[in-house]
Parts: structure tokens; C-alpha cells; sequence
């Protein structure tokens, strides 16, 4: 039996059964087995859920970066680690192999260093799917920076919080960017955030539009020129265990984005592992996550995990509709590209174009087709069950979050039969449970509750950066010694579980989890706006989109609407980013409130899913009668 590699469902139950029983001499297993120690661990694991703190592989010294990179020298060395394709089909595509990013990565790690970057420093990188956004990040665990990526979408205003919130020295971005037959103006959106950034001491920009761009003196320096000169030799940084790796915001309910924080030793040896076992990784498959390293996702299972294991990992700058919609079919084929992941967002934009793109390539390579970010729906899981894998390559659900730093509940494939819509089993080690509105574990199948984990995972976030106390009240205060995910599941006749959506106030959209607090701030800027409150309704292609209620402080005509309606998505653009627009618009002349004067949002729900016979008990309300007129004006 191999505890890294399960090839049965026999051997999926025995391995699962000993990572509850014994998690311990589980864990010390693969990690000695499968990595690189300076030094090992005195202890695999302490815990306290009511700290709450967690710590694996305590004392442990390494750097991950030697586990991702150097010790696959003298094995791999000619093996691509990174497969770039560039947004523009006809620019070639570049093969990076290990033994490139080796000296990629250590000239990086120079130049940060010779820019003043020390060990726990934060990092702020704002890059484009290029190579350079992988290798900032590896440099950055070269020398034990902290880095915090941002996903290159978002506004100069949601940077410059994530910038100020961690307290970062240095910006890595680019010129712009290319997303289809449009280029992004990256390094502007960098100086307006940097007008409230006072941390900030450099500014290293990588040329990839070569478009005419502002330098500021003393601040910012082009990459290239620095790397030219750098040495190819960067000895790594010694590592404890639990030294943070990185930051990554992830929005909340309310207030702020949430900075979670990643450590090293238990993030690279889960990542690395869920991924071998989740995608069935074999040495010289070609595997490709369409997500943006901006996200957990490509965090994960774009740089980490894959070359934690030797994997071929493509990276793609473009966009799923350029120059067409059979873009990702064409570079399946172009590459022979064995494992796909993506979300359920894309699968069901392209399912929407039908399934000629599909057929006009030949996707034979294709072993394992994921699925991440959101719930699956019926329709989009048979169309890319049917249609991408043929009836012959299993889908993985994979249930996850950037809090849980990697993989949690997924079908192994080849090993666990899929169902549809169904995330299926736990993966090693995760102990979920389903817990009722009593706050009791609800035991056996067929049951549905929310969804917790009770027992720590290697690869979990330890703290919300330099906010102990949310990170406590946010996961670990609602059920006494669990971790609450924010996710309802349900669990089947046969253990199967099911993750039905967020049970609180962050709203999904096209697998981009939004908060609806720093919205409805961004609503109530407008100088016209009173009040506003927002919910996610059903959405064909988004899965949900937002459903904005706002109240004006005086009622115009509604051509007045139709220009304010235009400046709240203008602000919003400005202060978080186009992906969190609000599809619909009403205008109404008050919200439902408790009398407590919290808005009702349930009913708000309701009335933007067009669910209107049960809307619950309205008679607490402290003006009940503005719900059918709500109700009659709803768009
Ligand atoms: C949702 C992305 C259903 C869920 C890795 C979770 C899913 C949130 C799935 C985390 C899935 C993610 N089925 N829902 N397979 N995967 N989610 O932090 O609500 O961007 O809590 O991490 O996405 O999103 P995040």
C-alpha cells in the first residue's frame, strides 16, 4: 500500500481510516517520504481550536522552494515545470524547464534582495498571467518574503487596502496587460493606488505590452535590466515550519478582505499531495488549472502543488472567448493537455456555444476534468462530463476555500465513483461534520446542515494577518471546537456530501466570492444613494449574480435612474473591480428592517429569485408594508 499514491477505492477507505486514527504518524509518513528537511520536525502536530492555534511539523526547517525547484535538478532538470501560452495564439508558446526556473527564480530572488527585501518582508505582486507572476512568487519564497498576490482585476483602490492592510515594501506589476483584444493599463492602476500607499519603496515593473508608461523617479525600476545583471545562484532562505509563506484576501461578510495567512511546512506537504492524489498526477502528463495565480487556486494548484510533485503546469494569460470560443479546446489539443481544472462559470459559458467548438479539436489526451469555485449544477456537470471528457474522464467537484489552502472533499479519480453535482468524499485527513441549527453534529447519512471540519488539516490559514481575533470569531466562535466553513452540505445515502452554497453573506460570483459589505459601501458613496443592500439572484452563465436594492435620497424620473444606475457600477468598478457589477438595479422607497434595524435580507433574497409565495414572517418588521411594493417593482 502507498500512502502517497492511491490507486483504489479499497486502498482510498484504508488510508482515510488511518489519517483519523493515527493523523499523526500519517502525516510524519509523507512528509518524510515525499520531501526535502534542512531539518525535521520535533513534533507533527499542536492544536487548540479554542485559540485558536495550529501548528504541523513544529521546529521542521526547509524552504519550499528547494521542495518545488532544486530537487528536481538532477531528475527533471530538462523537464518543462511551465508551459506558458500567451494570451495571443500566434505568439509561441515557451516551455520553462526546471532547471530554467531554477535560475529564474534565484536571479528574482537576487534583485528583490539587492532591492532591500528581507526575510518576512511583504511583497505585493500585481502581475498578469505571465511567467514572471510564478517566478516573483517562487522568489519571493526563496528569500522568505511574504507575498501577497492580488489578482490583476482588481481596482487601484482594492489594492491599495490589501497594499496598506499588510503593510507591504515593494510592488511587482507590469506595464499592463493582455486579456483578449483588449491591454489593461496595470501600472496605472498601481500609481493611483500608490497615492495612498505611504509603505511602498519600490516599484519593479516587467515589460510585456511595451506601451508607453509613467517611471516615477527613485520609485519605480524596469525588471529586465535588473535581472540581466543578477546571478543565477540564490542560496534559499531557511525556513521554520511555521514561518508564513503568504498572504491571500479573501472577502468576508463584512468589512475588510480578510488577509489569510498561509505557513510553509504543513501548505507545501497537503498542497503537494492533494494534488498527486486529486488529479492522479503521473510523470510527463501535462496538467493545466485555468485559474488566476491571483486566486487560491493558482496559489495552490498552478505553482505549488504541481512542482512540489515535478509536474508540467501550463500557465495561460488569455481569456476562455479569444480569439474564440474554443480557445481552451485548442490548447488542450496543442499541448496534450491530461489534467483540465476550471470552473463551473467557464463550463457553462462554453456550454452555452454548443458542442461544435468542442469537436473541431481532439481532446483524446484528456484523463481528469476538474471543477473548483462554485457549485456544479446538473446541466453544466453532464455537458462537460458528455461533451470535454467523452463519458471517459472522471470529473473531480473539488469543495475547497483559501482559507483551507488546498483540496477537501473530492472524488479520487479512477477511484471514487462520481455522482453528479456532488463533491463526493472527504480527502485524506478532513474530518468534516454537518452541524444543525442547534449546533449539534447531526451523525449518519441523508442529513443536511452546515458545513464544519473538526480536526486540523496541514494546510489550513493560521491566523488572518495581524487580526487574531476575526480570524477566532470568524471561523471558530460559531461551533465550539470546529472550524466553520460558511457552507451548507448535505451528506447522501452513502456519505456522498453535496455543498449546497454559502449560508452567510459572501455571494459567488463566477467563482469570485464577494463580501456584500464593501459593495453596499461602494452603493452608498453615490451622492444620491440613502441606503442599499445586496443579494446574489440565479444567473445562466455567473451562477449568481448581484441583485442590488438601493434607496435614493430624493426619487427622480427614471432617466435620472438610468444615470445613477450607470455611476453606482462606475464606483463599484473603481473601488473593488468589474467583477463585483450589480446586474439589476431597483430603486425602491425603503428596505425591510427588523426592529433591531438590521435589514431583512432573506426576504430581499426571495424577491430577487422571483420566490414570492413563502416569504416567512414579515410581521416583526418594523415596515412591513414596504414589502409589496418591493415585491410589485421587482425587475
Ligand atoms: C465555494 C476557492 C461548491 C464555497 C477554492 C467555498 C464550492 C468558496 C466549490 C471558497 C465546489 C468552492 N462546490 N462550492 N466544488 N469550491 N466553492 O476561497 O462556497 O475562492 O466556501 O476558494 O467557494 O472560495 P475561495
Amino acid at each position: 500500500m502507498s500512502n502517497y499514491h492511491i490507486k483504489h477505492l479499497e486502498e482510498y477507505y484504508q488510508v482515510y481510516r488511518k489519517s483519523v486514527r493515527e493523523p499523526e504518524n500519517f502525516w510524519e509518513e509523507v512528509a518524510e517520504e515525499h520531501f526535502l528537511w534542512r531539518k525535521k520536525w520535533d513534533k507533527v502536530l499542536s492544536w487548540d481550536f479554542s485559540k485558536p492555534e495550529i501548528k504541523w511539523f513544529e521546529g521542521a526547517k526547509l524552504n519550499i522552494t528547494e521542495n518545488c525547484i532544486d530537487r528536481h535538478l538532477a531528475t527533471r532538470g530538462d523537464k518543462t515545470a511551465i508551459l506558458f501560452e500567451p494570451n495571443n495564439p500566434e505568439e509561441s508558446a515557451e516551455h520553462i524547464t526546471y532547471k530554467q526556473l531554477y535560475e529564474r527564480v534565484n536571479k528574482m530572488a537576487n534583485v528583490l534582495k539587492d532591492q532591500g527585501i528581507k526575510k518576512g518582508d511583504r511583497v505585493c505582486i500585481y502581475v498578469p498571467m505571465i511567467p514572471e507572476l510564478a517566478i516573483a512568487v517562487l522568489a519571493c519564497a526563496r528569500i522568505g518574503a511574504i507575498h501577497s498576490v492580488v489578482f490583476a482585476g482588481f481596482s487601484s483602490t482594492a489594492l491599495s487596502t490589501r497594499i496598506n492592510d499588510s503593510d507591504c515594501k515593494m510592488v511587482i506589476t507590469a506595464d499592463g496587460s493582455f486579456r483578449g483584444n483588449k491591454t489593461i493599463d496595470l501600472k496605472g492602476i498601481v500609481d493611483e493606488a500608490l497615492e495612498s500607499c505611504s509603505g511602498i519603496e519600490s516599484v519593479l515593473v516587467v515589460k510585456r505590452i511595451d506601451s508607453d508608461i509613467n517611471m516615477k523617479e527613485g520609485r519605480d525600476t524596469w525588471l529586465q535590466p535588473l535581472l540581466d545583471k543578477a546571478s543565477t545562484e540564490c542560496p534559499a532562505e531557511i525556513m521554520d515550519a511555521e514561518d508564513p509563506l503568504f498572504i491571500l484576501y479573501t472577502s468576508g461578510s463584512t468589512g475588510q478582505p480578510k488577509g489569510m495567512v498561509h505557513t510553509t511546512a504543513g501548505y507545501m506537504v497537503y498542497t503537494a499531495y492533494s494534488f498527486k492524489n486529486a488529479f492522479q498526477y503521473r510523470e510527463n502528463d501535462v496538467y493545466w488549472c485555468t485559474a488566476d495565480i491571483g486566486w487560491i487556486t493558482g496559489h495552490s494548484y498552478i505553482i505549488y502543488g504541481p512542482l512540489a510533485n515535478g509536474a508540467t503546469s501550463v500557465l495561460f494569460e488569455g481569456v476562455p472567448h479569444y480569439p474564440d470560443f474554443g480557445r481552451f479546446w485548442d490548447i488542450i489539443d496543442k499541448h496534450q493537455v491530461n489534467q483540465f481544472y476550471t470552473a463551473p462559470t467557464a463550463i457553462r459559458a462554453l456550454a452555452k456555444q454548443g458542442s461544435e467548438l468542442v469537436d473541431k479539436y481532439d481532446l483524446s489526451s484528456i484523463k481528469v476534468l476538474g471543477s473548483v469555485g462554485e457549485p456544479i449544477n446538473e446541466e453544466a456537470w453532464h455537458w462537460y462530463n458528455d461533451i470535454v471528457g467523452k463519458n471517459k474522464s472522471p470529473i473531480i467537484d473539488t469543495w475547497w476555500q483559501t482559507e483551507t489552502g488546498a483540496i477537501m472533499i473530492t472524488p479520487i479519480p479512477f477511484v471514487t465513483p462520481t455522482k453528479p453535482t456532488y463533491a463526493t468524499l472527504p480527502f485524506i485527513g478532513v474530518q468534516p461534520a454537518l452541524i444543525n441549527d442547534a449546533g449539534e453534529e447531526l451523525k449518519g447519512n441523508q442529513v443536511e446542515g452546515k458545513l464544519c471540519i473538526k480536526f486540523p488539516w496541514p494546510s489550513m490559514a493560521r491566523t488572518i494577518w495581524r487580526n487574531h481575533k476575526r480570524y477566532k470569531e470568524t471561523y471558530f466562535s460559531t461551533y465550539k471546537d470546529m472550524y466553520f466553513t460558511g457552507d451548507g452540505a448535505l451528506r447522501d445515502e452513502v456519505g456522498y456530501y453535496r455543498i449546497t452554497g454559502r449560508v452567510d453573506d459572501v455571494i459567488i460570483v463566477s467563482g469570485h466570492n464577494l463580501g456584500t459589505a464593501p459593495i453596499e459601501d461602494a452603493v452608498n458613496e453615490h451622492p444620491a444613494v440613502a441606503e442599499s443592500a445586496i443579494v446574489g439572484f440565479p444567473h445562466e452563465i455567473k451562477g449568481t449574480a448581484l441583485y442590488g436594492y438601493v434607496t435614493l435620497k430624493e426619487t427622480g424620473e427614471g432617466r435620472i435612474h438610468d444615470n445613477v444606475r450607470k455611476e453606482i457600477n462606475q464606483l463599484i468598478t473603481d473601488r473593488i473591480g468589474p467583477i463585483a457589477k450589480l446586474d439589476k438595479i431597483q430603486f425602491t422607497q425603503g428596505l425591510p428592517k427588523t426592529r433591531s434595524g438590521k435589514i431583512m435580507r432573506r426576504i430581499l433574497r426571495k424577491i430577487a429569485e422571483k420566490d414570492t409565495s413563502n416569504l416567512g414572517d414579515t410581521s416583526t418588521l418594523l415596515n412591513p408594508e414596504c414589502v409589496q411594493n418591493i415585491i410589485d417593482e421587482a425587475l
